[in-house]
């Protein structure tokens, strides 16, 4: 059952597990997406062959408690049950934190990183525009708190996502 469960979050964030090493990476990368890129730096420091997503969920669930529920409604609807509830929303900034997507001050997006880590099918069709949206997520952030922007972005993607592949 856990592993039932795990397999759907998985599916839902699309973290890429078995993705291969950054050679692949970068080919993947969309152009936009890597000149828009202001964390390329940091890249070198995570290895994403050494990343165990679902040892991070878990570690994060730890710390920050979420529902099943809010990561189907994120996946289904673009935003989470209960957006008042900030327990949630740092999951999601611990989540990014530990792959890459967000810097440790929880303000710098790594756009590449996330179109790494979120590319792959939705509705049955490969989102090749996955870069695109990664870029635009990241660069109309004005959220001051970390969590809050953690958020905001994963719900700006999940939105986009929806609107081109879930409604076309
Ligand atoms: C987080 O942990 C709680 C308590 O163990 C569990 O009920 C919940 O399903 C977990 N959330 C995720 C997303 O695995
Ligand atoms: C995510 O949402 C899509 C579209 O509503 C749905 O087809 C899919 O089953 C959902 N995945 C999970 C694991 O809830």
């Amino acid at each position: 059952m856990t592993k039932v469960l795990l397999a759907t979050v998985l599916i839902v964030i699309t973290f890429a597990l078995t993705r291969a090493a950054s050679t692949q990476m970068k080919d993947a990368m969309p152009k936009e997406a890597m000149t828009t890129t202001t964390m390329a730096n940091q890249d070198s420091s995570i290895d994403s062959t050494d990343i165990d997503v679902i040892a991070v969920m878990n570690a994060c669930n730890e710390s920050f408690r979420i529902e099943m529920s809010y990561i189907q409604a994120m996946n289904e609807s673009g935003s989470f049950l209960d957006e008042t509830d900030k327990t949630p929303k740092c999951f999601i900034r611990c989540v990014f934190t530990n792959v890459g997507i967000v810097s440790e001050d929880g303000k710098q997006f790594n756009p590449a990183r996330a179109a790494f880590i979120f590319a792959g099918e939705r509705n049955g069709k490969p989102m090749d525009d996955i870069g695109d949206m990664t870029a635009a997520c990241a660069a109309d952030r004005q959220e001051t708190c970390p969590c809050e922007r953690s958020y905001q972005f994963l719900r700006c993607l999940m939105s986009m996502e929806i609107e081109k592949y879930e409604k076309s």
